[in-house]
């Protein structure tokens, strides 16, 4: 195929790119690159290298590159039918099909499929419906929303609001005033290197029933948080934290919004995280691993408790004034319904229990004991190797020194891409489900290559 020669300056006179360094990119400072194929955990780039994605896109295409089933789903509903919308009772045969398999699939409880159409738009619906619900039991200043620092949730108003990642407020003029931030669980990095597990979760069970009596439970309508911490650095909770988190919540009448726009759907080797933590939402964030990001489509599952109180509300005000001309878009419907099937027929979910144990267990082994690797960690088909300057004093590396972002560039300089993760010197992976064994082997000594190539 003849390449437009053209397309790099078009890139950097047109396209603004998301979370990119604009003036870098603009000056052709950063990385340009154009990928154009993908096959199962591979991509291609224009140029012709074939890299292996450690990481599936952004943790989303769970199902693996150049699915015939998906893209044949695609294009026969685009031809049959490309478009209706889901206002005022309408429907189309996917949206009503997908709902029904979403259910089927998810935690006890739980009533309704809303769709949307990504993570952060669902996250601004749940906060709506959250308001709504307060509204209708006549409890209007119950309407704070508590987030944890290193939460990510999107990057909307609201949501890049509880999103507890400083970058995506700087100069934003965010957070806004109803979400408030808790600490992270992220036992690594707790300031008292003495505490067990165990006493880190009491502590910050603690802290949590502190902020909510700083702000008094009666201004505190719901608490969010992914199963495991995501784009924060990839960290599974400590020892006990829902059960305890959850604890507290009961008490103050707050409502749980669990956000699985990475773990919904298989990521950690489970359906949903909420089942593998014992986590029992009201409110189910889904995008990503719906449509293995085949078709942009994501989703609030509204458990049966708020459903009441949403019916009471149509009932006492009129129809919901909440909805987008693209909800349940039949094209990502049908290819959230392709993905699903897919995902059974091959058995996809158990391969990343599997393989992703693997994985962990080989990272481990390769680089446990590695001088500038303070921790290894992760769950299901999620890793992160998280890189410190000094491990037996847990000193971080300067962060003006980039070195996550320079392993992950010499990852791909050898044909691997695993993620810098944006806060810290962590580098994540979250393969497509389909990963081998040889292909988790290439991820762990590539890493390796790269922390010898970049720190000696
Ligand atoms: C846990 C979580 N929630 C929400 C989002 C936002 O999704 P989107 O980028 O589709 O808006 C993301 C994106 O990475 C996410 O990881």
């Amino acid at each position: 195929m003849l390449k437009n020669d053209m397309l790099e300056r078009w890139d950097r006179e047109n396209f603004f790119h998301p979370s990119t360094h604009l003036a870098e990119f603009a000056r052709g400072d950063a990385p340009h690159r154009v990928i154009s194929g993908g096959r199962g955990c591979h991509i291609t780039d224009r140029e012709g290298n074939r890299l292996l994605d450690g990481f599936a896109g952004l943790y989303c295409v769970n199902a693996g590159y150049g699915r015939s089933e998906i893209a044949e789903a695609i294009a026969g509903q685009a031809r049959e039918l490309a478009y209706y919308h889901a206002y005022v009772g309408h429907g189309t045969e996917a949206s009503i099909t997908l709902a029904k398999m979403i259910l089927e699939r998810a935690p006890e409880g739980m009533s309704k499929v809303y769709f949307g159409l990504s993570g952060s738009d669902a996250n601004e619906t749940n906060v709506k419906l959250v308001w709504y619900y307060n509204n209708i039991l006549g409890r209007p200043e119950k309407k704070k929303i508590i987030s944890r620092w290193r939460g990510y949730h999107g990057s909307g108003l609201v949501t890049g609001s509880l999103t507890g990642l400083e970058l995506f407020h700087r100069k934003f003029d965010l957070p806004l005033a109803q979400v408030v931030h808790t600490d992270a669980p992220y036992y690594y990095r707790r300031e008292d290197a003495g505490l067990s597990e165990a006493a880190f979760t009491a502590h910050l069970a603690g802290e949590l029933e502190a902020l909510i009596e700083r702000e008094g439970a009666d201004t505190i309508a719901a608490f969010i948080g992914e199963p495991v911490l995501g784009t924060g650095g990839i960290v599974p909770p400590p020892a006990g934290y829902w059960d305890a988190i959850q604890e507290v919540l009961a008490r103050h009448d707050i409502l749980l919004i669990a956000d699985e726009v990475v773990t919904g759907f298989g990521r950690l080797g489970s359906m949903f995280g909420s089942d593998h933590y014992g986590m029992r939402p009201d409110l189910i964030t889904i995008a990503k691993g719906l449509t293995s990001a085949y078709a942009p489509l994501s989703g609030s599952i509204v458990g049966e408790r708020m459903w009441q109180v949403l019916e009471r509300g149509t009932d006492e005000n009129g129809p919901i004034g909440h909805g987008w001309t693209y909800s349940a878009h039949p094209v990502g419907a049908a290819a959230g319904v392709a993905n699903l099937r897919l995902l059974d027929e091959l058995d996809l979910i158990a391969n990343a229990a599997e393989t992703g144990a693997y994985l962990n267990a080989q990272m481990r082994a390769a680089l446990g004991d590695h001088a500038n690797v303070g921790e290894v960690r992760g769950v299901g088909m999620l890793c992160a190797v998280e890189l410190v300057e000094d491990r037996d004093g847990r000193a971080f590396f300067d962060p003006a020194r980039k070195v996550g972002a320079q392993v992950s560039a010499a990852m791909a300089e050898r044909g691997v891409i695993a993620r810098a993760m944006p806060q810290g010197d962590i580098i994540g992976y979250a393969p497509p489900f389909c990963l081998t064994r040889q292909e988790a082997d290439t991820l762990v000594a590539t890493t390796a290559e790269a922390l010898k190539a970049v720190l000696g």
